[in-house]
């Protein structure tokens, strides 16, 4: 059953009439147009649908968005500054064109975002480990491990 449910997201709060068992990729994408995080698997398997919920990396494929409204929620374009800058992330994913078909890309960034915050210098291993989740078809993953160290460097 439909209800008025209040997010908080990218820093700012927004009402929504959904019902609260549906997924919080769907309510970003189709109620309010927020298009980074992609729909891939549909079954928390492959990371293209992530987004930050209080600073962790979690995907909104199968989460209903009545278990977020207490949360902070941070999808890709809310890593970008006020004044239009992309993230160091974001940027280090441009500089070492970590991306082929940009697919997994949403779901990349976010990961690294999240392991930044915890480990500011990861090993090759450690960026592995926790980029596990995120699946790129088009093998650019040495590409990934570059950008996250290129990352850590700049922030
Ligand atoms: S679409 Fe959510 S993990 Fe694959
Ligand atoms: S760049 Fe194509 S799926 Fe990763």
């Amino acid at each position: 059953m439909k209800n008025n449910l209040k997010l908080h997201i990218n820093g700012r709060d927004h009402e929504i009439n959904v019902d609260p068992g549906t997924p919080l990729l769907y309510v970003l994408r189709n109620e309010l147009k927020l298009n980074g995080p992609k729909f891939g698997c549909g079954l928390q398997q492959c990371g293209a649908c992530m987004v930050l919920i209080d600073g962790e990396a979690r995907p909104s494929c199968r989460m209903p968005v009545g278990t977020v409204l207490k949360s902070k929620i941070t999808t890709l374009k809310g890593l970008i500054g006020n004044d239009g800058a992309l993230h160091p992330v974001q940027k280090a994913f441009v500089k070492e064109q970590a991306a082929q078909c940009g697919y997994c890309l949403n779901g990349m960034v976010i990961s690294s975002v999240a392991l930044l915050e915890k480990n500011k210098n990861p090993s090759d291993i450690e960026i592995r480990q926790e980029l596990a989740i995120n699946i790129c078809r088009c093998g650019v993953h040495s590409r990934v491990i570059k950008a996250v160290k290129t990352a850590a460097q700049d922030l």
